[in-house]
């Protein structure tokens, strides 16, 4: 088996298919295949125009009817860093992060053009904030790729909207502008692990969605997790307790048995975005 196909059948269980040779020969196919999120850094430091033009290669990715809606800030001064990482306490992995990045949507321009070239802005509802907000995510997973390339290590952190007005405040972002995901970025400390998928017959459909054997694929897959990637603790075992077979459906489900960003909304409608 080539790489690739280890990779793939690791990550999505033993039905994965077997990469073509057109994937197979190529390095950046195995690449994505072996990737995975890093939370541990070595402290060098990394060279700001690497930083920049990772940030270029990010803005290369695709964006919504050509209106380029997403923006990055670069988290260079200490000060500005120490108050950012204050912000969101309880991850002190980040601190081990030589850089830091902020991927924010903006509408802003977009609305900022229409007044200017003295047009009405027609579409005031749900579909800007959305697509602002896709923007940002296309262009932050751009930037994972192209530095994940070079062996750089990268860990997205929406944690950042735990406190979206604190974050807002400090980043000085105006209305219709929001931060959607801080990215921590190093050089791997660790290797890491590539982290299982559910499997392709679950995530994957043909010409039609189809949940038919969802609660067996689920099942087997959690199975599978526990086998080879047991979870290292069970969340919130004060409450829930310990659970004999704790797999990733019992995970996720208690994650969100607890309320998270109830306030969101409302940071999102006072940015100026009609949400309906
Ligand atoms: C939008 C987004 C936000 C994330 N936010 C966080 C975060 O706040 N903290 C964290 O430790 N990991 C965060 N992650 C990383 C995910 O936990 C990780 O991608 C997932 O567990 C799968 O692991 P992998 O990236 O190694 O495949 C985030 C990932 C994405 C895509």
């Amino acid at each position: 088996m080539s790489p690739i196909d280890d990779a793939l059948k690791l990550r999505f269980g033993p039905e994965a298919p077997s990469a073509p040779a057109l994937l197979g020969q190529a390095e950046f196919p195995a690449q994505l295949a072996n990737r995975r999120s890093h939370r541990s850094f070595k402290p060098d430091p990394l060279d700001r125009e690497l930083v920049r033009s990772l940030c270029a290669l990010a803005l290369c990715a695709p964006a919504k009817s050509d209106l380029q809606q997403c923006d990055i800030v670069i988290i260079e001064d200490a000060d500005q860093r120490a108050k950012l990482m204050e912000i969101i306490p309880g991850n002190a992995w980040m601190n081990s992060a030589p850089a830091f990045l902020v991927f924010c949507a903006n509408n802003r321009r977009q609305r900022q053009l229409s007044e200017w070239r003295g047009r009405r802005f027609a579409n005031d509802h749900l579909d800007a904030f959305f697509n602002a907000s896709l923007d940002a995510g296309i262009a932050l997973a751009t930037f994972m790729m192209a530095a994940e390339s070079v062996g750089l290590g990268c860990c997205p952190v929406s944690a950042i909207r735990n406190e979206s007005q604190k974050v807002s405040d400090l980043l000085a972002l105006p209305t219709h502008v929001f931060a959607v995901a801080g990215l921590a970025l190093g050089w791997p400390a660790k290797e890491g692990q590539i982290s299982m998928r559910l499997p392709l017959e679950t995530t994957l459909h043909t010409d039609r969605f189809c949940e038919d054997a969802l609660a067996e694929q689920i099942g087997a897959y959690d199975a599978r997790r526990a086998e080879h990637q047991p979870f290292s603790s069970q969340r919130n075992a004060e409450i829930f307790g310990e659970a004999e077979l704790y797999g990733w459906s019992e995970d996720k489900a208690r994650q969100y048995s607890r309320p998270d960003r109830e306030d969101f909304g409302n940071f999102i409608r006072a940015k100026g975005f009609n949400l309906s």
